[in-house]
């Protein structure tokens, strides 16, 4: 039976029965053979030789009717985005930076994408390639996947060889390559300036936008920055169509996606569901349930950097960006991270707070000095010295923060102080009025 959202409305439908299209069970789809004898490179191969049904600009329509949102964590309308890239100029390069930087705790979907279905990726590459006309695509990996990088740098070997990538492609006049590049694990590696930056191999330093990436990217060419999983959806929507697409989980939030699951639940992991998934669904029988039959406290849905959700705010809350938006949080990278009823908050805020200051790459000030006074008066509290004026002083430092600096790393870092705080007081405040500094 579909379960009902809070709106009444059914969205991921019947999930139960629902066909894994990304993380598929075939055995071995990550060897080039096996994904070719299972279907591989039919989308690429049609979207070449159909030259009149798959002209550049009907790839990016059909991207942009399917409904496909980003995967890696802004959720931006995927065709609207391949269109922003301006008319062909020739001896202008123009390039696509594929982001595998994933590096946010919770996050940890595009990994398993990688391990096992590294051609869907590929072969989604080479299709948006296609569509905006692109020269070359950097493929940015977080360095510590070390084993998949590896595998992948074999399995793209096999495409030069094979004429799948590079001069001519499967015989046609369409010429394109694809790059690894390895990232060195930082988490700002992996906001989309910054990316581009260490590409280029400077510092990780997110750039001021505008100029936007399509208008200004690697080297100063057009650029399109897209998350793995985002392009992977590529072909899906050429094989199966938009509307197929389009009617897969959430209406204005569609398709398929890699929810990673973990926390205090039975079974942690990642699972291929379509989006609009009831979130207690996905604890109680996706996940197994929570661990040790504990009550559940908090979730954070899309990775550390969204709002946390009370237990009592999740009834009736699905998995895409309006009914999370709707119950005060966001989609994210759909990375949910599940806690139970032990959970100390002000411990679990400390964590989250020392990963974003260690992470500020200090170009701006009010992010290199409000992640580390966020971090000094969270763990001031936690050690029993805070008072409920450092409360107020919390508040306002997120005000100083959120809005005011070059990338997003700083509202992320104040979203869950804002949130946590106003959503779990009385445990902040009990900490407070224990502290021996009580009066202050
Ligand atoms: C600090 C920071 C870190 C980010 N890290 C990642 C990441 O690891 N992977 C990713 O795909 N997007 C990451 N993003 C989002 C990217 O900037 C960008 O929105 C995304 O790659 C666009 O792809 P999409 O439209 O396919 O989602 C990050 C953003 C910020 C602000
Ligand atoms: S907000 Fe933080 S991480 Fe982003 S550019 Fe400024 S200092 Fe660097």
């Amino acid at each position: 039976m579909p379960s009902p959202s809070r709106n009444g409305a059914t969205k991921a439908g019947d999930w139960r029965n629902y066909e894994r299209v990304l993380l598929p069970p075939v055995r071995d789809l990550h060897r080039f053979e096996v994904y070719v004898k299972h279907g591989g490179y039919e989308a690429l191969r049609a979207v070449l030789t159909h030259s009149k049904k798959w002209a550049p600009d009907k790839v990016t329509e059909a991207v942009k009717a399917s409904g496909l949102r980003g995967r890696g964590g802004a959720g931006f309308s995927t065709g609207l985005k391949w269109s922003f890239m301006p008319p062909v100029d020739p001896g202008t390069p123009r390039y696509i930076a594929c982001n595998g930087d994933e590096s946010e705790p919770g996050t940890f979907k595009d990994r398993q994408l990688m391990e096992y279905n590294p051609h869907l990726i590929f072969e989604g590459i080479l299709i948006a390639a296609r569509a905006m006309q692109i020269d070359a695509t950097y493929l940015y990996i977080r360095g510590e996947y070390v084993d998949w990088i590896r595998h992948m740098e074999h399995e793209l070997a096999k495409l030069y060889a094979e004429g799948y990538v590079g001069k001519r492609i499967l015989g046609t006049d369409f010429s394109s390559e694809i790059i690894i590049h390895k990232g060195a694990g930082a988490y700002i590696c992996g906001e989309e300036t910054s990316l581009l930056e260490s590409v280029e191999g400077k510092r990780a330093y997110p750039r001021i936008k505008p100029p936007f990436p399509a208008q200004k990217g690697l080297w100063g060419c057009p650029t399109t920055v897209n998350n793995v999983e985002t392009l992977a959806c590529a072909p899906l929507i050429i094989n199966r169509g938009a509307e197929w697409f389009a009617g897969i989980g959430a209406e204005k939030h569609p398709g398929p996606v890699l929810y990673g699951l973990s926390g205090h639940v039975e079974r942690p992991g990642v699972y291929e569901y379509p989006t609009g998934m009831l979130i207690t669904d996905l604890i109680e029988e996706v996940a197994g349930g929570m661990r040790g039959g504990k009550k559940l406290k908090a979730i954070v849905p899309g990775g550390a950097s969204v709002p946390v959700l009370r237990a009592d705010m999740i009834d009736g809350v699905t998995m895409d960006t309006e009914s999370l938006r709707e119950a005060g949080s966001m989609m994210g990278t759909a990375g949910m991270l599940v806690m139970d009823e032990d959970t100390d908050m002000v411990k679990f805020l400390r964590r989250v707070t020392r990963f974003y200051h260690h992470e500020s790459c200090g170009q701006c000030t009010p992010c290199r000095e409000g992640t580390g006074w966020i971090e000094n008066l969270v763990t001031r509290i936690d050690e029993g010295e805070g008072t409920l004026r450092d409360l107020d002083i919390l508040m306002d430092l997120c005000d100083q923060m959120e809005g005011r600096t070059v990338c997003a790393l700083a509202d992320a870092a104040a979203w869950p102080v804002r949130n946590t705080i106003q959503r779990f007081r009385e445990e902040f405040e009990a900490k407070c009025r224990q502290s021996i500094y009580a009066m202050a």
